[in-house]
């Protein structure tokens, strides 16, 4: 344990924004983290607005997150760790920035609009001493660091089959051309780069190497954009060859209609067969092959006798969103603290893989539906 709580500030996250509140939230869950400063807005009267609201004081609350990262590192009491929570496009800059500065950076997903600001990212990490983590957050629940054990421990036997969805309703219509600001920039192909495959395909893509720890070789996708006059693609369907010739598919979704966040993964192995839903995230199924299928609970030590450690309330009361997320921010704070080697943390190879799973889908669907490789 550190000895005291990290210093946090926050690019992105001001009043009206989506994902820095959860990130805020779940930093304290384990009462690792203390937000000290922010750079929370696009709109300089609406960041300094955003950091009252957060009891953020005058002289941490920056206009400019360059400003910040500049401040922050000349400060005794500095930040240790940024977390940015911008709109794709807006990655880089403060990424470089802090990374630069020596802080250490805790960025949201997928890691860049572009390949060439990916590239960049990536360079600053390697050439900094500060750490880089990406809130590829579902890989946080219990039960999916449960499931990668199993399968370590080869209780699903040589994997075969993987089947990961992530489908959601909520751009079913084109709610971009009213005033949902969270729809314009994820429609817009220089903010988002990529449509429903960034924003939820890159998790399942994300979640589905860190359960199974396949690698995918090559993919042959079909993306579509129903949307009316909608320049990226709100679905998508890809079929995926791994490494050792296990074989996938993986549908990506904001037009489905009854789905909120659907993400779902389901693997099969010569012995056995597992099957989870991030909408009830408290469960798992594991059926060996012949036998009864067993309803895996967080709680119990039972089959891997994984998930225990990473809860923090009795099973049968929901953990869930919020808690996986804050279980990456405390293995961030150990890993910062100089406590274990961070190897369940999603990193620069891990955005890096996403970025080549957006853009080898969009180059095969572009090609009308060729095998790309890498
Ligand atoms: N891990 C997850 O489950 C998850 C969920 C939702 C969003 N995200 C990711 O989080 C990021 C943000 O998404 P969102 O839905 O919260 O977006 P949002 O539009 O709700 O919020 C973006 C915020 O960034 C601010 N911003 C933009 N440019 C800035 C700048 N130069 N300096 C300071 N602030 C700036 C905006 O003012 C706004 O406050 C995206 O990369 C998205 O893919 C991840």
């Amino acid at each position: 344990m550190a000895q005291r709580r990290l210093r946090l500030g926050m690019v992105g996250g001001g009043r009206g924004a989506f994902i820095g509140a959860v990130h805020r939230i779940a930093s304290r869950i384990d009462d690792r983290w203390e937000l000290v400063a922010g750079a929370l807005s696009s709109d300089p009267e609406r960041a300094r607005a955003s950091a009252e609201d957060l009891n953020i004081a005058p002289d941490r609350a920056y206009s400019d997150f360059r400003e910040m990262a500049r401040a922050e590192a000349a400060r005794a009491d500095g930040i240790d760790a940024v977390s940015i929570v911008t709109p794709n496009h807006m990655h880089a800059e403060p990424a470089i920035a802090f990374l630069e500065a020596g802080i250490h950076v805790i960025c949201d997903k997928p890691l860049a609009a572009t390949p060439e600001q990916a590239r960049r990212i990536a360079e600053a990490v390697n050439g900094a001493k500060a750490r880089f983590i990406l809130t590829h957050n579902y890989t946080g629940y219990p039960l999916i660091r449960q499931a990668r054990e199993m399968i370590e421990r080869g209780e699903l036997g040589e994997i075969r089959l993987v089947q990961a969805e992530y489908a959601q309703d909520w751009l079913t219509e084109s709610v971009e051309k009213g005033d949902n600001k969270q729809a314009a920039w994820r429609t817009n192909p220089e903010m988002a780069g990529a449509g429903a495959l960034g924003d939820i395909g890159t998790h399942a893509f994300n979640l589905l190497s860190f359960v199974t720890g396949l690698r995918c070789e090559s993919l042959l996708a079909d993306l579509q954009s129903f949307g009316a006059g909608r320049q990226v693609d709100d679905n998508g369907h890809v079929l995926l060859r791994f490494g050792g010739g296990a074989r996938g598919m993986l549908w990506a979704s904001q037009v489905a209609p009854g789905n909120e966040n659907g993400l779902r993964l389901r693997v099969y192995g010569t012995k056995a067969g597992i099957e989870w839903h991030q909408e009830n995230p408290n469960v798992m199924t594991f059926a060996p092959l012949g036998e009864p299928k067993r309803i895996v609970t967080r709680g119990g030590a039972g089959l891997g006798g994984g998930a225990g450690r990473w809860t923090r309330i009795p099973p049968g009361h929901p953990e869930g969103y919020l808690e996986g997320f804050a279980t990456i921010y405390t293995d961030a704070a150990d890993l910062i603290g100089g406590v274990g080697d961070g190897a369940l943390l999603p990193n620069i190879d891990s955005g890096l893989e996403g970025m080549w799973f957006i853009e080898a889908c969009q180059r095969s669907s572009g090609a009308g539906g060729t095998w790309v490789a890498r």
